[in-house]
């Protein structure tokens, strides 16, 4: 069943009708201030913190889903003597998805955006497309559409209305437009009734509403909702506008036709303006909406007694006056994305398997470009590193499962989130990356995660989760190779934020390498501490307290439990630590990390494998998990995945035998599982694992971003078919036509995948903020296709599958733009024979970065790549023949 299509050259989603299996979402704004948007419109924004600057309402699980957003209500009334041709009762039938009109069976009024009405609409569309989506419908000879986006630049959302009379008739059309503010703070705005209700105050001045709850006491910002046109009414009081016992799906205002002129004073303000349109026939006419935050300086903040100064409002209202103004900042914003995406762009794929299959076979044609590798094409080009820029803008704060009012910054996510953004704009992960450090505690231990708005750790989660301090380097490491900026390295940087600790950010690598040097156990493994990457394996937490956090309840370090996972990750960063030391001239460092990784690699040899697989971890009682001798929880799939990528056992078949063991116990149709057999009982010596229901979560689901770990290391084995296969399984282009099971949005990824012990397998949950964005992209990006940022340049080593006969890539690194057409005709699925650059054969296969490249540092230092610069330079043409 399918919800929509890819506009592959539009870079859209085309959602084609609104009762998706569950709200298909994107994202507005890409800078500071953020929109979440679903297919109806619902939804709300927020400046920066989804927590404490969130300026519309929205309520999380409610029922019906997805009710609150930015709404608008048409009503058309008939010329007297008109009579409705239809009548839309509760009962009555479908347009475009819909089975409940609603509204007492008035067909005059309805949601030209489907919800909140659930309206008979004669069509419906909703384009999301790259940081902005456009609705379209039409009803009653009406057309509408509504293009949403956050500018560039500002801090608003724009919503651009045209309605159109489509009918040979003049039309008299009222418009009610309708949000609900939140007050600032999104979990007091849930829970704080008997003061919330006292203190909502707003301003109406011509056409704008201004929200400026706590406005007169501490805060210096307020909420402006404008058009620019005039309007004969409003209403900023919700029990006003809707009637004390009415949904949106009803308000009282819109359907008497009138507005009430409310001022709010206390309960929940609202901002609902009433606009008159007479549309003559085939006459169109365009709104420019504005949903914005505006700062004024502390001493600036009123104009006169309890009225607030609105010039900050009144400059962005006069900006966007216009509906060219509007349009401009679509297109600039288009344009920035057109740029961002041009830094890597899969340009074409053939396969041979399709030729044979095809009719152009006959004709003599050895390949022609293949629909199935078009879906990872436009994966891997487009969507997946759109959801890293969300991913990195976001971490696991805001979307439709994580409310905005819980995490902040996760150190072990975010490093990760850096995997797949560095290379779109690397000033923004530099900068992110001195953030995370600072977070950074003096003994190389880390803050689990940060407050985004200070910056500080969050002494709540606090630290102990041992894995964190080791993506510090991965994600340093990620940032050097992309730009070639070893200057990071010499950045001060606090520990714990306090600035008398700062030292070089090199300091702090170094400190998280010895974190895990320092802690170890009696196997010579790391100790996992409260968790590692698996929060859920929380083997010093012994919880029997119904409710209790396994994240933040007393975690005694027993100085037992140990990690064959972080072992891994060790082995997988150590080089990069390795390397970073020998090419800043620290050799002694260089020479004391490589005997540290050799002892952790001994360590995994002798008590990391269990004969067909490596284990997972030793309890707190010294017992293993993820052994054949376990009852439960015999093989898990992440110490595989990170021990192959770290290359160990490549040599002596283990890493063969690993990996077949993970594709014979936990791959699924709908990707691998975490672990198996699923935890029956609960575990107190296991903790959060063993608490979800068999084939969720942590407890055997598919937790997407674990499988490209297992795509990278069947890269390192050379098996470029089954690293394929596993890319393809959790990809969500690829099961399309399967999103009643799935669910969730077919262009984004999902953090979990309802495992086979479920009861619906295959489901998806959690979409959009999830690690899988980033690895994922990287598995298909370096490790696939193989166009992979090395510290000396681009290595170029694909691993695909044979019947892949060519493929062409475009790649801008450090300020190169390179065509690379890679040659698969001898059908391998490994191997390069050679490479020309520009017609030259070059030495093995290293693209040698431009030596004196002073762009792509002042790119990555805080200069341009933002810029529409360079978009029609001509590339560099690399030529690789596989084989
Ligand atoms: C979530 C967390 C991440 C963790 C993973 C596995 O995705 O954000 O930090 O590694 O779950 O438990
Ligand atoms: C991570 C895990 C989740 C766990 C949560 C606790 O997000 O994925 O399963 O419940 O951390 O904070």
């Amino acid at each position: 069943m399918k919800y929509g299509f890819f506009d592959d050259a539009a870079r859209e989603y085309v959602i084609t009708r609104p009762d998706t299996p569950y709200p298909w979402i994107n994202y507005l704004g890409c800078d500071d201030f953020f929109g979440l948007f679903s297919n109806t419109s619902g939804g709300y924004c927020f400046y920066r913190d989804a927590k404490m600057l969130r300026l519309t309402r929205y309520r999380y699980n409610n029922a019906p889903a997805d009710i609150g957003g930015r709404y608008f209500y048409l009503k058309d009334t008939p010329a007297v003597g008109d009579t409705p041709t239809a009548d839309l009762s509760l009962d009555s039938g479908v347009g475009v998805g819909s089975d409940i009109g609603a509204c007492g069976g008035n067909m005059n009024i309805w949601s030209p955006q489907w919800q909140p009405m659930k309206s008979q609409l004669d069509s419906y569309e909703c384009r999301h497309g790259l940081g902005y989506s456009k609705i379209s419908s039409a009803k009653n000879g009406l057309e509408f559409s509504q293009t949403s986006f956050v500018p560039r630049g500002d801090t608003c959302e724009i919503h651009k209305i045209v309605l159109k009379n489509t009918t040979s008739a003049a039309k008299n059309i009222d418009m009610f437009s309708y949000v609900e503010f939140c007050l600032w703070n999104a979990q007091d705005d849930m829970t704080n009734f008997q003061r919330n209700f006292s203190i909502g105050e707003v301003e109406v001045h011509d056409s704008a509403i201004y929200h400026k709850t706590e406005y007169r006491e501490r805060r210096n910002h307020y909420a402006v909702w404008a058009v620019n046109t005039p309007i004969v009414g409003f209403d900023t009081d919700r029990e006003s506008f809707l009637g004390l016992y009415n949904g949106t799906n009803a308000p009282d205002v819109v359907l008497s036709g009138a507005s009430k002129n409310s001022i709010a004073h206390g309960w929940s303000p609202i901002g609902s303006h009433h606009i008159k349109a007479e549309l003559a026939p085939g006459e169109a006419r365009e709104f420019v909406f504005v949903l914005g935050y505006c700062e004024n300086p502390e001493a600036e903040k009123w104009e006169s007694l309890h009225v607030i100064n609105k010039s900050p409002a009144k400059a962005l209202l006069e900006k966007y006056a216009t509906s060219e103004a509007a349009d401009r900042a679509l297109a600039e914003l288009q344009a920035y994305w057109r740029e961002l995406l041009s830094i890597f762009t899969v340009e074409s794929v053939f396969s041979s398997a399709f030729a044979k299959t095809s009719s152009r076979a006959s004709s003599g044609d050895t390949a022609e470009e293949s629909t199935d590798y078009k879906k990872m094409a436009r994966m891997a080009g487009v969507w997946n590193q759109y959801q890293c820029m969300v991913t990195f803008n976001m971490s696991r704060s805001a979307s439709y499962f994580e409310s905005g009012i819980g995490r902040g910054m996760g150190f072990r996510d975010s490093n990760q989130d850096l995997l797949g953004f560095v290379h779109l704009v690397p000033q923004r992960a530099r900068a992110r990356i001195l953030d995370i450090a600072a977070t950074q505690l003096p003994d190389g231990s880390a803050y689990h995660q940060y407050q985004p708005l200070t910056k500080r750790g969050n002494n709540e989660i606090g630290s102990g989760f041992n894995d964190d301090p080791l993506w510090l380097i991965l994600g340093v490491a990620a940032y050097i190779k992309e730009t070639g900026d070893f200057s990071i390295l010499d950045e001060q940087v606090p520990f714990d934020n306090d600035e008398t600790l700062a030292d070089s950010l090199f300091a702090h690598l170094k400190r998280s390498f010895d974190f895990t040097v320092n802690n170890k156990g009696p196997h010579g493994l790391p100790l996992i501490g409260r968790a590692d990457w698996n929060d859920c394996l929380n083997l010093n937490c012994f919880s029997s307290t119904p409710g209790e956090s396994f994240q933040t309840t007393a975690n005694f370090e027993s100085g037992i439990a140990e990690s064959v996972l972080i072992a891994a990750i060790f082995a997988f960063v150590a080089p990069d630590y390795i390397e970073i030391c020998r090419r800043t001239g620290r050799i002694e460092e260089a020479a004391y990390a490589l005997s540290e990784l050799g002892k952790i690699q001994k360590a995994i040899d002798s008590h990391g494998w269990d004969g067909n697989w490596f284990l997972r971890a030793y309890d707190a009682h010294g017992k293993k998990i993820g052994s054949h001798e376990c009852e439960d929880g015999k093989i898990f799939i992440e110490s595989n995945g990170f021990s192959v990528m770290a290359g160990i056992g490549l040599d002596d078949g283990r890493a063969e035998k690993a990996l077949n063991s993970v594709r014979d116990w936990l791959e699924t149709p709908y990707g691998i599982v975490l672990q198996q057999p699923a935890y029956q009982k609960y575990h107190l010596e296991l903790g959060e694992i063993s608490s979800y229901p068999p084939g969720y979560k942590e407890n055997a689901g598919i937790f997407c971003h674990n499988n490209p770990w297992v795509t990278i290391a069947e890269t390192r084995l050379g098996r470029g078919i089954r690293a394929f296969e596993t890319y393809k399984k959790i990809c969500p282009t690829y099961r399309e036509d399967d999103s009643a099971l799935r669910r969730m949005e077919p262009y984004v990824y999902c953090q979990m995948i309802a495992g086979k012990d479920a009861a619906r397998h295959g489901e998806g949950k959690n979409s959009w903020l999830t690690g899988t964005a980033a690895w994922t992209f990287t598995s298909i990006s370096q490790y696939i296709l193989g166009i992979r940022p090395e510290y000396d340049g681009l290595r170029i080593d694909p691993c695909i599958p044979a019947d892949m006969t060519s493929f062409t890539i475009m790649r801008k690194f450090r300020g190169t733009l390179y065509e690379i057409t890679v040659d698969n005709s001898a059908g391998v699925e490994k191997g390069v024979r050679h490479i020309t650059l520009d017609g030259e054969k070059i030495n093995g296969n290293l693209l040698p970065a431009k030596a004196t490249d002073s762009e792509a540092t002042s790119n990555a230092a805080g200069g341009d790549i933002d810029g529409m610069n360079n978009s029609n330079e001509k590339p560099c043409k690399v030529t690789v023949v596989m084989g």
